[in-house]
C-alpha cells in the first residue's frame, strides 16, 4: 500500500483557484477510488452547459413557482426564476466567485455549489459568501407567455 498525502501543502503555485483544487481533489479522489464521493465531483456544478433557450424563449409555465430554471443565454449560462406567480427574473448563473453554475433557488435560496455562496432567490443579491457580490441581473422581456432575452 502507498502512502497518501492530504491537503495541499505540497501543491503548486498554480493550484489557488477553488476550481482547480476541486479537480485535483476529484482526482485524488478518483486515484483512491472512493465510492460515493465520485458524484460530488461530477461536472453537473461547473461546466455542464445548460440546455439553450427554445426558440421564442422560455415559457414561464416551465419555471418553477419558488424556483427557477437554467437556460443558456447569448453570453452564458441564465438562471431564470420565478419568486411567486407571474414574476420572473433572471440572473447570469456565473458565481461571481469563482465561476461555478449556480443552482437553481431552494426555499428562496440560489446556491453555488463550488463554495457555498448563497444569493437570494428573487434579486439574486449576496447572502452568504465567499462571493463579495450579489448575481448579475440579466435583461428579459416576456413575449406570449415566453421570457427572451432583451
Ligand atoms: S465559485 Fe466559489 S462560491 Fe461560487
Amino acid at each position: 500500500m502507498t502512502s497518501e498525502t492530504t491537503g495541499n501543502a505540497s501543491a503548486p503555485d498554480d493550484l489557488t483557484t477553488g476550481l482547480t483544487r476541486r479537480r485535483a481533489l476529484c482526482g485524488l479522489v478518483v486515484a483512491l477510488a472512493a465510492p460515493g464521493v465520485l458524484a460530488a465531483c461530477s461536472s453537473g456544478g461547473e461546466g455542464a452547459a445548460p440546455p439553450p433557450a427554445p426558440p421564442g424563449g422560455t415559457p414561464v409555465s416551465q419555471i418553477p413557482v419558488g424556483g427557477g430554471t437554467l437556460v443558456e443565454g447569448p453570453n452564458g449560462p441564465v438562471l431564470l426564476v420565478q419568486p411567486s406567480a407571474g414574476v420572473v427574473k433572471a440572473f447570469s448563473a456565473v458565481c461571481p466567485h469563482q465561476g461555478v453554475t449556480v443552482d437553481p433557488p431552494v426555499n428562496g435560496t440560489i446556491t453555488c455549489p463550488g463554495h457555498g455562496s448563497e444569493f437570494d432567490g428573487a434579486s439574486g443579491a449576496l447572502k452568504l459568501g465567499p462571493a463579495q457580490t450579489g448575481l448579475t441581473p440579466i435583461s428579459t422581456r416576456v413575449v406570449n407567455g415566453a421570457v427572451q432575452f432583451a
